[in-house]
């Protein structure tokens, strides 16, 4: 039996770190799904195939499960490593070369270093930049995210230094392309003990269209603790379910069959989804941001804005709790939904949350992350008849 006492949390999460979700040999086979059509959440303690998922040997198959399938109907191939990298680091800049079938890109994130605190540093990759005010004692790595692919509009696809090197054809969609670059930032630091950043200690986040970014990344790279999400909205914290539910009630909101005309942060293989029904999708965004489990996430969200669909990344995120609940540790998980303020703009009413988390994840303090708080008038509990009609059971 596996037990996250306090005592080995932190040993876990590096364990984590060192890919300890390892996928067993004998995973349940992924049925054919043409007729998957399913108007709620997937119950994430179910395989496809039926079966329950009762255990952590059981989560890292349902885990791969979740990451086969939203990679192939949702956000395309997440490629593994590349041929070769090779790493520099001069003044604040890590400039990281890599090479495949004989192409080659060179990307350089550059590093701004706390003033207080002691090297080797921990971190926060900034996903285009950071909009929650920088942790004291955090180090900042900015990603230019949009120069490794494009998300001006829907004509970006396949613009970018990862299609330079995976062809403009590849089915990978932005954000993903994004995550496949934080992978090599993690392997980058690793590899460069003078850039002076615990590896070990690394969180990620963004805000709106990067803040859908960075929940990509916390959901495949493994080695980053903590995961920030901040007004990420649909393609982010939102269910599709439910954002498309909120727009059929007359609520101006966005969903599938908007963001695929918008913009390229999607594989263009989720079109026939979005075009379609999404109750076909045998996953939605509570099964992305699941993946994060049991590293720390913080989803921060703002209600003023209906565009963002609130409640949708309200019972999406409950939803996706529910793992940390299974594993015994649902306060490593907080979703914060703050009344109605500037778009990007942290409010100072978050700052108390975010600092908790920050000092249990970047600094392991045991500080009281177990929030869920919203300022709307929503309630949403797992099982929920409409939305989650499952139960949560503890892996044993
Ligand atoms: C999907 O299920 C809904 C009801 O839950 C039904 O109205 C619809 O016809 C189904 N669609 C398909 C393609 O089976
Ligand atoms: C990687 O190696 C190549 C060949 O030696 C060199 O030209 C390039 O500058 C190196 N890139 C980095 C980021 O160190
Ligand atoms: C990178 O590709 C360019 C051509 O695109 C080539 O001139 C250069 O030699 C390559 N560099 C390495 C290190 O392979
Ligand atoms: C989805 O709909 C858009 C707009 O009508 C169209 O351009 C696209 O080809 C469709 N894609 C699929 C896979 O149905
Ligand atoms: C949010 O506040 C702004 C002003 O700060 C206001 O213009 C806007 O109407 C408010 N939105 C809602 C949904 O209350
Ligand atoms: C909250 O929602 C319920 C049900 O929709 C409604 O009866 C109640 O008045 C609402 N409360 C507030 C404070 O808006």
């Amino acid at each position: 039996m596996v037990s996250f006492s306090r005592r080995c949390l932190f040993a876990f999460l590096l364990a984590a770190a060192a890919d300890a979700l390892r996928v067993p040999q004998a995973c349940p086979a992924i049925p054919s799904l043409t007729s998957f059509n399913d108007t709620a959440l997937p119950d994430l303690f179910t395989f496809l195939d039926g079966r329950k998922v009762k255990t952590l040997a059981d989560w890292a198959c349902k885990r791969e499960e979740i990451s086969t399938l939203m990679q192939r109907d949702e956000l395309g191939t997440l490629p593994g490593r590349p041929e070769s990298m090779n790493v520099s680091f001069s003044g604040n800049t890590l400039t990281i070369g890599v090479t495949q079938s004989g192409k080659n890109i060179t990307f350089a994130p550059t590093i701004t270093y706390p003033t207080t605190g002691t090297a080797p540093f921990p971190a926060l990759i900034g996903m285009g930049g950071v909009s929650i005010p920088t942790p004291s004692g955090v180090a900042i790595i900015q990603f230019n995210n949009e120069q490794m692919a494009a998300q001006d509009t829907a004509a970006s696809r396949g613009q970018g230094l990862f299609f330079n090197l995976y062809g403009s054809d590849a089915s990978a969609g932005a954000m993903i392309a994004w995550a496949w670059a934080v992978r090599l930032i993690m392997d980058a630091l690793e590899k460069t003990p003078e850039a002076n950043i615990n590896t070990g200690r690394v969180g990620v986040t963004g805000c709106s269209r990067n803040g859908k970014g960075a929940l990509v990344a916390g959901a495949f790279e493994p080695r980053l603790v903590l995961t920030i999400p901040q007004e990420s909205g649909s393609g982010g914290t939102d269910s599709w379910r439910i954002s498309d539910f909120i727009l059929s009630t007359g609520i101006s909101t966005q969903t599938a069959s908007e963001i695929v005309q918008e913009n390229v942060w999607l594989s263009s293989n989720f079109d026939q989804f979005a075009n379609t029904s999404v109750n076909k999708l045998p996953f939605d965004h509570h099964s992305l941001a699941a993946l994060v489990a049991p590293r720390g996430m913080f989803a921060i969200d703002n209600l003023g804005y209906d565009w963002l669909g609130p409640f949708s990344s309200y019972g999406a995120m409950i939803s996706a709790r529910t793992v940390w609940t299974a594993m015994g540790v649902s306060d490593f998980m907080g979703v914060s939904q703050a009344a109605n303020h500037t778009h990007c703009v942290f409010p100072s009413t978050q700052q108390p949350q975010l600092n908790a988390f920050i000092q249990k994840f970047l600094f392991d303090e045991q500080t009281d992350t177990d929030i869920v708080e919203t300022a709307g008038n929503y309630t949403f509990e797992v099982p929920d008849a409409q939305w989650a009609p499952w139960s949560v059971p503890k892996f044993v």
